[in-house]
């Protein structure tokens, strides 16, 4: 099962350029997360800094008791062996097959006979649909193609932490609704905690347990799907709403005197409740997600220290999947 990641004050600077300061957050074990944020803030950094990549001058990465920024780097090298990673780039070699891509790190990091190797590879390569394709160079498949080899690439190792930068880019709509399917029906087969990075609404709005969001050097907001989903802060609205009105210009920010003006604008004034689509299920025939039942208690217990309307999205949520019907909701005193 999935492990647990705990960020403790994180500060990461290149130079004088400091890209973020004081991120702390906890990716709860088996749950899915995704992480959004405009161009240039910091995602792909985080990511790195999260498998010790990269040594952010404060702050502690936590996972199993090491501490992939200070801790020895023989701990880290096997902590690391724990993640799958799914760059940005998809980063495969390309005068090698498929297959031989996605094998690449089982004869790299383990000492398996070659029979086995390739039953988990043809394994891999059936869970992302790529059946077929294995003896093709990465230059002769299509783009959604070297997504999902990118993706079976970091699942050989059996990973209990997938990280995934960007998995949609360059993908068509159609490709990023069974993408976001696939990541679903992954962490359902593997209950890996899994920490998604995207530009794209519909996998932030189906796919994630947890939604967090970077700007301007801070972590403005990491939680329960329903508080990033219902929230009045105008970078996330904008954001969400793929509005040019709000905090976030084309080079990251806006200068002070275009804010002010769009202020006494009503343009960018959206009154409307916005609407929470459910996150999707595993496809038929798989087993439940077993971060289900786990995150249903964590978040129903520190509900009290939500803002009314997630409290409200979160109890809408339960109420609905009735699936569950020795749910009992506390009582939260205050409030709706
Ligand atoms: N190794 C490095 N040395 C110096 N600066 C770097 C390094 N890696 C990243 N940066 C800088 O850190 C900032 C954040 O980069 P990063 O790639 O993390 O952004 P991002 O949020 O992933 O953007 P995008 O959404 O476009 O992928 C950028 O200004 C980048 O130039
Ligand atoms: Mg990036």
């Amino acid at each position: 099962m999935g492990i647990e990641v705990v960020v403790e004050g994180l500060t990461m600077s290149f130079g004088k350029q400091n890209i973020w300061q004081d991120v702390s957050l906890t990716l709860p074990a088996g749950e899915v997360s995704v992480m959004l944020g405009p161009s240039g803030t910091g995602k792909t950094v985080f990511l790195k800094s999260l498998i010790g990549l990269l040594k952010p001058q404060q702050g502690r990465v936590l996972i199993n008791g090491v501490d992939m920024v200070r801790s020895p780097e023989r701990d880290i090298y096997e902590t690391r062996k724990l993640f799958g990673l799914m760059f940005q780039d998809g980063a495969l070699f390309g005068s090698m097959s498929l297959f031989d891509n996605i094998a690449f790190p089982l004869r790299e990091h383990t000492r398996k006979r070659e029979s086995e190797i390739r039953r988990i590879v043809m394994e891999r390569i059936e869970l992302v649909g790529l059946l077929g394709a294995e003896d093709k160079l990465p230059g002769e498949i299509s783009g959604g193609m070297r997504k999902r080899a990118g993706l079976a690439r970091a699942l050989v190792l059996d990973p209990q932490i997938v990280l995934c930068d960007e998995p949609d880019s360059g993908l068509d709509p159609v490709r990023t609704a069974y993408l976001s399917q696939l990541l679903i029906d992954l962490n359902a087969r593997i209950d890996a905690t899994m920490l998604i990075v995207t530009h794209n609404l519909d996998i932030a709005a189906t796919v994630p347990d947890n939604m967090g969001m970077f700007f301007r050097r801070r972590l403005v907001t990491f939680g329960p799907r329903e508080v990033l989903l219902t929230s009045d802060e105008p970078v996330v609205t904008q954001f969400l709403a793929g509005r040019r009105e709000g905090p976030i210009g084309m080079s990251e920010e806006k200068d002070a005197a275009l804010l002010a003006a769009e202020a006494v604008s009503p343009a960018d004034r959206s009154t409307e409740p916005r609407v929470i689509v459910p996150q999707l299920e595993p496809s038929p025939g798989l087993p439940p997600r077993a971060a289900v039942t786990r995150r249903r208690e964590r978040v129903l217990g520190m509900l009290d220290q939500l803002p009314p309307a997630a409290r409200a999205a979160i109890r809408d949520t339960y109420a609905r999947s009735a699936a569950a019907p020795t749910l009992t909701m506390p009582a939260t005193g205050s409030g709706s």
